[in-house]
């Protein structure tokens, strides 16, 4: 039967964490305040705005709203220069099978993510033709793990929370996918991920019989 397949942008279609982790790290780097890879792993999933709050608590820094607007522009221009060249050649590998899969099987695709830039990318990368619904960090008030972002997305598809499926890299959204009672599917590292229903570690580990069944 018919189910929504929703995924997560960053990290589960491309992998653009590395680009987030290395602006946000310019404005700490400028701030004095000591932000190291594994502090990342925090801000995955987490919006622009909170994400900057976190960092800002690493380093016990206080700043008013004006300098933190001043901030979050900084770090979006930052990030978005990295993805000055972004082509399909930064879709993160098995993506795509998958993509096709799915579309073949005449099943929902959406997209669900907190960024306010996933238009752009998944236009740069090719792969904007697949979703037949977006729902992205311009739609949602409430961030993962809350779970509005994938309700909408499964909402705008006509299809039951129950039916859905969602493919998620961070914590958060393994745990709004959980919260929203549909079926999490953990794209990372077990260790990390061990609420979701299943984990793989990319998504060549996904095979069609997997998919086939959760249509069935
Ligand atoms: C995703 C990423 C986060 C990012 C957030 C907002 O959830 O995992 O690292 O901060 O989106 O993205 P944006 O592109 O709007 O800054
Ligand atoms: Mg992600």
């Amino acid at each position: 039967s018919k189910k929504a397949f929703i995924f997560d942008l960053d990290g589960v279609i491309v992998d653009t964490a590395k680009y987030h982790f290395l602006a946000w790290q310019k404005i700490a780097k400028s701030l004095n305040i000591n932000f190291a890879h594994e502090d990342n792993e925090l801000l995955k999933g987490v919006s622009r705005v909170r994400s900057l709050d976190i960092i800002l608590g690493l380093g016990n820094v206080q700043a008013t709203q004006e300098q933190k607007d001043q901030w979050l522009i900084q770090k979006n221009e930052d990030y978005l220069s990295y993805l000055v060249d972004m082509d399909e050649s930064e879709v993160l590998p098995g993506v795509l099978k998958i993509l096709k899969l799915l579309k073949d099987k005449n099943q929902g695709i959406a997209l669900g993510s907190a960024s306010k830039n996933a238009r752009p990318i998944l236009e740069k990368t090719g792969v904007l033709s697949y979703f037949n619904v977006i729902v992205d960090g311009n739609d949602v008030t409430n961030a993962k793990p809350d779970p509005e972002v994938f309700l909408k997305a499964a909402q705008l598809l006509n299809i039951d929370p129950k039916d859905s499926i969602v493919f998620e890299d961070s914590v958060a959204g393994i745990q709004a996918a959980n919260i929203g009672e549909m079926v999490s599917v953990g794209i990372g590292e077990e260790t990390i991920l061990h609420e979701a229903d299943y984990i793989f570690k990319d998504f060549t580990q996904i095979t069609a019989d997997f998919i086939e069944k959760l249509i069935n």
